[in-house]
């Protein structure tokens, strides 16, 4: 009970925060290293490219990487009246990796929530046509408790072809649709039913107007567009 009392002050902010943001779509894989981060950020930048207003929120915080698939620099949140999150390439971006910097994020079961709860709380997104979210994998407690706190978050589910993907995937859609969360599709990674491997995606990380030639974010973009999300 006492933790409702505490939690809910910070819920009707985040939900404030989140007003002016008209679709959050959590790009998760219940699965690790399919390509949710990928996903992700090239997600965010076709959507920049196309003219929309998008944001990109790393919630891995155990193991961020977005800001490596973007390459980061010297961008750091400006602050007034919370965070605002900086630009890069088109795309407003908040990481947990602009406070632990070439550390490791040493945090542990409620304490993720508590940190994702609060990056929630602060981030200034304005408007925004799409916010993305970078999940951690499996259904660890944090990917659990954004879906609980986020609850109009819709589903973008990466899998790859391999056998131990899809079978998780099925479990999670089943999860999901306990939970009420709309899954709004499923891309399959690395397969030639969606995004094909890419041997020149690693070398495109930290670059981002190279991520966007890549065939990777080709087959991404006709994946964007199956999903009518431009
Ligand atoms: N289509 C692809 N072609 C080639 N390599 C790929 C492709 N998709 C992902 N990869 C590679 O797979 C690895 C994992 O990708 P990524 O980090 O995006 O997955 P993830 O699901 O976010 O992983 P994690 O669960 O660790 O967060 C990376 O080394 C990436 O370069
Ligand atoms: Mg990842």
């Amino acid at each position: 009970m006492r933790l409702k009392l505490n939690l809910d002050p910070k819920i009707s902010v985040i939900k404030k925060r989140l007003d002016g943001v008209k679709r959050i779509i959590a790009v998760s894989g219940f699965k690790g290293g399919v390509g949710k981060s990928s996903t992700a950020c090239v997600l965010a930048l076709l959507l920049a490219q196309n003219g929309k207003k998008a944001g990109l929120m790393d919630l891995d915080f155990n193991g961020t990487s977005d800001e490596i698939i973007l390459g980061l620099k010297k961008e750091f949140p400006q602050e007034i009246e919370g965070l605002e999150p900086p630009l890069i390439s088109g795309v407003k971006f908040m990481t947990a990796a602009f406070f632990a910097r070439n550390k490791a994020v040493n945090l542990r079961g409620e304490e993720i929530t508590n940190a994702i709860l609060e990056l929630f709380a602060v981030t200034r997104w304005q408007n925004l046509d799409f916010l993305i979210l970078d999940m951690p994998p499996g259904f660890s407690d944090a990917a659990l408790d954004i879906i609980r706190f986020i609850p109009r978050a819709e589903v973008i589910i990466v899998s790859t072809p391999s056998a131990l993907s899809q079978n998780i995937i099925a479990k999670a859609k089943a999860a999901l649709k306990n939970f009420n969360i709309k899954i709004t599709g499923s891309i399959k990674n690395m397969s030639p039913e969606g995004i094909n491997f890419d041997g020149k995606l690693e070398a495109a990380y930290g670059r981002p107007a190279k991520l966007l030639k890549t065939r990777f974010a080709a087959d991404l973009k006709k994946e964007i567009e199956r999903l009518s999300l431009y």
